[in-house]
């Protein structure tokens, strides 16, 4: 019954039916720069979001960096503190982008220009290139914002605004993917 053959077709079947599951849902990467600051706290923010409209099965939601600097890393003890305060827990590891993730996610949303021209120069094709945005682009109470600035060598109010600007952005992605 449980010969070579019949294992390796039902592991093939059921990673088939993974893929077709997967499929179905709208897969979103955020990537920031190091993966420890923005890119998790967008994570975090729009896995919320989801989770309060009811609506977490539609969507495979993830981060990663350009750089693998801090790969395996919890995010930044500023960015999971001023996240909790919002009662968000960040508890996403670092890791690269991969050129995997071109293939795998619907929208990959980049937080500045560097990670933009970062994220069209590592797409391996023009139709995967169509998958990178700007995540300001969805901000609606901050019109002016044209990107996510890097909190890391500021102080306390650059991670608040990376929080303000990531609640704005994720809410405005949710009602443009409808
Ligand atoms: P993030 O912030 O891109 O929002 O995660 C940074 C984190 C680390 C570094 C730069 C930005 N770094 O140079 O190590």
């Amino acid at each position: 019954m449980n010969n070579p053959k019949e294992k390796k077709e039902k592991k093939e079947k059921k990673e088939k039916k993974e893929k077709k599951e997967k499929k179905e849902k709208v897969a979103i990467l955020f990537v920031c720069l190091g993966n420890i600051c923005r890119s998790p706290a967008a994570e975090g923010v729009m896995r919320r979001l989801v989770e309060r409209e009811g609506r977490t099965e539609e969507f495979v939601i993830d981060s990663a960096g350009i750089l693998d600097y801090h790969r395996g890393e919890l995010p930044d003890a500023r960015m999971r503190s001023h996240a909790a305060r919002r009662g968000l827990q960040l508890t996403h590891r670092s890791r690269p982008v991969t050129t995997n993730d071109f293939l795998e996610f619907d929208l990959i949303l980049g937080m500045d220009d560097r990670n933009l021209d970062d994220l069209h120069r590592l797409s391996p094709s023009l139709e995967t290139s169509a998958k990178i945005h700007r995540m300001t682009d969805y901000c609606r109470r901050h019109p002016e914002a044209d990107h996510v600035p890097d909190p890391y060598y500021g102080g306390a109010q650059g991670f608040e605004l990376v929080l303000d600007l990531l609640e704005d952005a994720c809410q405005g992605l949710l009602e443009a993917l409808g």
